[in-house]
């Protein structure tokens, strides 16, 4: 069985945080959004060029806190979805990572 990623609390609400997690063998950087009791889990990568989007550690979100924000070239993208709204990869998305919320911890779905 997995261990969990954290505890829910350990997100800030809003917020997000980055984990690298073992899957098929290899490492994938991944991050989980937090909403109240939701979380979005993405792949750390940036369909613009690939990069992780966060520069400083854990900061995946806007100054409003209302989108996901890549600090490379300030591309957006809806927390729900991982649709890109503006920037240089509008119209494109996150890859989804399944996360979900157990017994107060966020855990790979
Ligand atoms: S790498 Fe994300 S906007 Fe360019």
């Amino acid at each position: 069985m997995t261990p969990p990623l954290c505890a829910l609390d350990d997100i800030d609400d809003p917020g997000a945080k980055g984990f690298t997690v073992t899957r098929d063998g290899g490492h994938v950087r991944i991050f989980v959004v937090r909403r109240g009791a939701e979380v979005f889990g993405y792949v750390n990568s940036c369909p613009h060029v690939g990069a992780p989007l966060d520069i400083e550690a854990d900061k995946f979100l806007d100054i409003f806190k209302t989108g996901i924000l890549c600090a490379n070239h300030f591309a957006l993208f809806e927390i729900e979805s991982g649709h890109c709204v503006r920037g240089p990869c509008n119209g494109r998305d996150l890859q989804r990572f399944p996360v979900t919320v157990r017994a107060g911890m966020v855990v790979i779905a």
